[in-house]
């Protein structure tokens, strides 16, 4: 699917349809579309406000034929709801339920848009332009390749328009970063939905050096020799009953210009949950293959940041294992020592992948960046306490993880606070090591986190949990159900802002 801006007033537009937007409480029609009413011999005023009654609710639409008043066959209008509450949000939201109407609908390959709402001033024709790209290319993803018949786009062609030079230079910048940011969420996408047969450490791994020498990355891989002689001792408990070998891939950007800021990121690896001896049941089981999504968003964001090239030096860091009951794992009691030294008694295998971050936090510490945030499917707490479209993020600096909200409200993706507090560490009190890997089951989420702290030097650490928002089994908003490459949106735009 092309999408593209043009520059020409809507009533020249040679498409299958173009979309207006009609605000709800828009007395009268603005100046641009006027002018459209006015081509088509009232049929906007008239025909559809008038006889048809439409009031522009949010998400409402109409369309009808255009009776060959202008060289467009259809015309339809979209309801953009209340003026003041209108945002991208709103707008990626509405632009993926257009798409989807239009693209089930006969004949329809060309597709002329207005820059919908732009006149509601709450965000520029930038913004504009790259939410509703994001809401098409986004609300388009379909996860086929192990299906016969596969799914193609009907929609070959969209034209944002707009016959103002200014908006439209604006408008290229907003859909050439929003086709960026959605092709890396698509790479994330399919990472996490590909399953954990195919899916090995051993696979991603060669999937990260492939996108390092595409994109210009530097790319490190350790196997299990190596890591045991780095002392990821953590970590290398975790894989241990399973038959695929682990491996710990470290990516990174560095900018031409001197870099204003080096940022860690980490993404939780497991290629598999099945909870070790501690082995989860069934049904809980059944998504398991997803518990990598923590690396395949890092390796989208950097995907990303390799294109977009901000003066910022970023690192992607992910330790990729099984986590498999055999004769060979770890085992309830046993005492693993970090590579940071710090003594682990082991309370629950299902508890894996703390252990796997917490030596990936001290290796970071060596890169001595100025922010470390990891990414994790960590805790079934954080979905019970924010559910499956709110991520959950806590840290050691309030001023980042607020930035990190904020970019992330404007992103589309929301973000909620939880807390850590020092004395949740009793929680974690061990009678013969430095602490046990889980708590009590209460403060699932913060306990996690609270764990995490202990392994990180880093004064700006962030930790997101994505349990819940990584794949979901309802579509929301512009995502369908599957995986939904959340946070690589957030992570990209948060870089971008340093
Ligand atoms: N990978 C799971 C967390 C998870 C659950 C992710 C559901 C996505 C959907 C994690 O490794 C895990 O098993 N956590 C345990 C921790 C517990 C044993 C303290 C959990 O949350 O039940
Ligand atoms: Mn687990
Ligand atoms: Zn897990």
């Amino acid at each position: 699917m092309d999408i593209s801006v043009k520059n020409q007033e809507m009533t020249t537009a040679l498409a299958n349809v173009i979309v207006l937007g009609i605000f709800e409480d828009d007395k009268v029609l603005s100046y641009k579309q006027q002018k459209i009413d006015k081509a088509l011999k009232g049929l906007i005023s008239n025909d559809l406000i008038k006889k048809e009654g439409f009031k522009g609710k949010f998400l409402d639409t109409v369309c009808i034929p255009t009776q060959l008043r202008i060289p467009s066959d259809k015309i339809m209008l979209v309801g953009l709801g209340k003026k003041k509450d209108f945002d991208c949000t709103k707008l990626r939201e509405l632009c993926a339920k257009v798409i989807k109407q239009l693209d089930k609908s006969l004949n329809t390959k060309n597709v002329s848009m207005e820059l919908l709402g732009l006149e509601c001033g709450n965000f520029d024709a930038q913004a504009c332009a790259s939410a509703m790209t994001e809401g098409i290319l986004i609300s388009m993803y379909d996860y086929d390749k192990y299906k016969s018949k596969k799914t193609t786009a009907q929609i070959k062609k969209i034209r944002i328009t707009t016959d103002d030079t200014k908006e439209e230079k604006l408008a290229k910048l907003g859909i050439n970063n929003a086709k960026i940011v959605c092709s890396a969420m698509n790479f994330t996408k399919d990472l996490i939905n590909e399953p954990a047969q195919t899916a090995t450490p051993e696979a991603i791994s060669q999937i990260a050096k492939n996108l390092s020498a595409e994109s210009g990355l530097t790319f490190e891989v350790y196997n299990k020799k190596q890591l045991s002689e780095m002392n990821f001792n953590a970590f290398l408990a975790v894989g241990q009953g399973s038959e695929q070998e682990p491996k710990f891939i470290h990516l990174a950007y560095k900018p031409i210009k001197k870099a204003k800021k080096k940022i860690v990121l980490i993404g939780k690896g497991i290629t598999f949950d099945s909870g070790g001896l501690d082995i989860k049941p069934a049904n809980s089981m059944l998504t398991m293959k997803t518990d990598m999504s923590g690396c395949a968003t890092v390796l989208g964001v950097i995907q990303a940041i390799a294109a977009l090239k901000p003066d910022v030096e970023v690192h992607a860091l992910s330790a990729l294992c099984e986590n498999m009951p055999s004769g060979k794992s770890y085992k309830q009691g046993d005492v693993l020592t970090a590579k940071n030294g710090k003594t682990i008694e082991v309370d629950n295998t299902d508890a894996e992948g703390r252990l796997t971050l917490a030596d990936v936090l001290t290796y970071a510490d060596e890169l001595e960046a100025d922010e470390v945030i990891d990414i994790a499917t960590l805790t079934g707490a954080c979905i019970v306490a924010l559910g499956q479209n709110i991520t959950g993020i806590m840290g050691n600096n309030s001023e980042m993880i607020k930035n990190i909200i904020n970019i992330g409200k404007k992103s589309g993706e929301t973000l909620w606070e939880l807390p850590i507090f020092d004395d949740m560490q009793d929680m974690l009190k061990s009678d013969i090591a430095d602490m046990r890997n889980t708590g009590s089951r209460f403060a699932g989420a913060s306990v996690a986190g609270r764990f995490l702290q202990n392994f990180t030097k880093s004064k700006n650490w962030a930790h997101i949990d994505i349990a819940g928002t990584a794949f979901i089994d309802k579509p929301y908003k512009e995502l369908n159900k599957g995986a939904t490459g959340v946070m690589v949106r957030t992570l990209t735009n948060y870089i971008m802002s340093l």
